[in-house]
């Protein structure tokens, strides 16, 4: 029997390198964020000439080109001095400015013994980059648990430019004014692609990730389409991929309409985004998978059971993740008639 990890081997009609359509791949070209990138570079090279570089927050809507614009740019400096330290820092999973500053120890290769303070990590910090020039930047910085991080960035950093990005347009107007008092942050705003913009994207992305000819201009508009009503990039990758390796592993020549069609249904069907999927943390899905084994329940019920298949959040934290998971669609909650303890919710998958 052929062994099944051998036909894993590409030797396909279809793909060219399938890394082009994974969502962290920065292409050379971006096109349509060249004015945003041009003003992501005019904020940092001051520093080049021993001036102060201008902090930004950049916002808009997900799947929109901050983080690639952001990279794209870090990219271009790494290549042209040494002089300045790009520290890149996603918040998604960093709840707590202790992960934040590991996090960046990390990137900067310091290792500890784990158990030291925020405060210790922080020091190491500050004496590895001292006398350097900086740029920090916080990606969805507004999933930050607390804003006390930037701060004691600020505040033990004073020459680096940092820059924010988040989807919460409002991020900067809730900052607490300790640290609005001294970010003095410019903002850049994203705005969504238009269809045409999105058509252009996903087919120069097909040029560099499939052979020539495999899929017709006509079904990269249709797969534009599906994109700009989810107003996500990522959307339009996934489907590229899935398509092209669902033709390719059937050993046909060209990816047809079925192909694409087949990915569709799949994207309709599923309960999630793609952006919310890839940002799920361990304990959301903990939350989920409980939901998923021992059916709908109040979310007291829900958390017995997450602890006891070792979940670690107190009560409070939990009911904020079940919150946000219904803020994403992802949960239902619905208020049950009062009972003895009075009202409460039933929480379900939505
Ligand atoms: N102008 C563009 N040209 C080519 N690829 C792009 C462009 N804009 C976005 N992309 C691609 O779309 C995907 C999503 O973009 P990105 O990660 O930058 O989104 P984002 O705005 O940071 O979203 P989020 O707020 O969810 O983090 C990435 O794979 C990125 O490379
Ligand atoms: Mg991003």
């Amino acid at each position: 029997m052929v062994n099944i990890f051998e036909s894993s081997k590409r030797q396909g009609n279809i793909i060219r390198n399938e890394d082009v359509l994974n969502y962290e791949y920065v292409p050379k070209i971006l096109p349509f964020r060249e004015g945003q990138v041009q003003e992501i570079a005019e904020s940092i090279k001051p520093m080049l000439e021993e001036r102060k570089g201008t902090n930004l927050f950049i916002f808009g809507a997900p799947g929109i080109g901050k983080t690639a614009s952001i990279r794209w740019v870090l990219r271009e400096l790494d290549e042209h001095t040494d002089e300045i330290i790009p520290l890149y820092v996603n918040c998604w999973n960093l709840k707590t400015k202790y992960f934040i500053f590991m996090e960046m120890a990390n990137k900067l290769k310091i290792s500890f013994i784990t158990g030291k303070s925020a405060e210790h990590v922080l020091q190491q910090l500050v004496y590895r980059l001292k006398d350097k020039k900086i740029v920090f930047v916080f990606d969805e910085v507004d999933k930050a648990e607390d804003s006390d991080f930037l701060y004691q960035i600020i505040e033990s950093f004073p020459k680096s430019t940092i820059l924010l990005a988040s989807n919460a347009r409002d991020y900067t107007v809730n900052m607490d004014p300790r640290i609005k008092s001294r970010i003095m942050i410019r903002s850049l705003e994203f705005k969504p692609y238009t269809i045409s913009e999105i058509n252009k994207i996903l087919f120069e992305r097909v040029k560099l990730a499939l052979k020539s000819d495999v899929l017709d201009p006509s079904l990269i508009k249709q797969i534009s389409n599906v994109t700009y009503n989810k107003g996500d990039i990522r959307v339009g990758l996934f489907i590229l991929r899935e398509a092209a390796k669902s033709a390719e592993s059937k050993s046909k020549k060209k990816i047809e309409e079925g192909d694409v069609l087949a990915i569709l249904r799949e994207l309709e069907n599923a309960t999630t985004t793609l952006a919310d999927e890839e940002k799920l943390t361990k304990d959301e899905s903990m939350i989920l998978d409980v939901i998923k084994e021992f059916g709908n329940d109040v979310a007291g019920a829900i958390y017995e059971h997450y602890t006891k298949k070792g979940g670690l959040l107190s009560y409070r934290s939990f009911k904020r993740y079940i919150e946000r998971l219904v803020n994403l669609g992802i949960l239902k909650s619905e208020s049950t008639s009062a009972g003895f303890r009075g009202q409460s919710s039933r929480i379900s998958i939505a």
